[in-house]
């Protein structure tokens, strides 16, 4: 499904990036241009990173550095 229809990036490709290390609109824009043209799909980014699409924002919440590694899944 999309989410930016501007640019033509889906609902996999905002979360793909999350898991990056994208965690705000702003990065998510910097990695697809997704919210660059119309902005009318920064709410929806904004709703796909609060829903734990960025798997280092927990870590950013309970102090630990934004780059540090991530636990291995298991
Ligand atoms: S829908 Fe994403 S910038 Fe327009």
């Amino acid at each position: 499904m999309f989410v930016c229809s501007c640019f033509g990036v889906t609902e996999e490709q905002v979360r793909s990036h999350a898991e990056a290390g994208a965690c705000t609109p702003r990065q998510i824009a910097s990695a697809c241009k997704a919210g660059t043209d119309c902005g009318g799909c920064v709410r929806r980014i904004q709703a796909l990173l609060g829903r734990g699409a960025c798997p280092r924002r927990e870590l950013i919440d309970q102090g630990a550095p934004a780059l540090a590694e991530l636990p291995e899944a298991a």
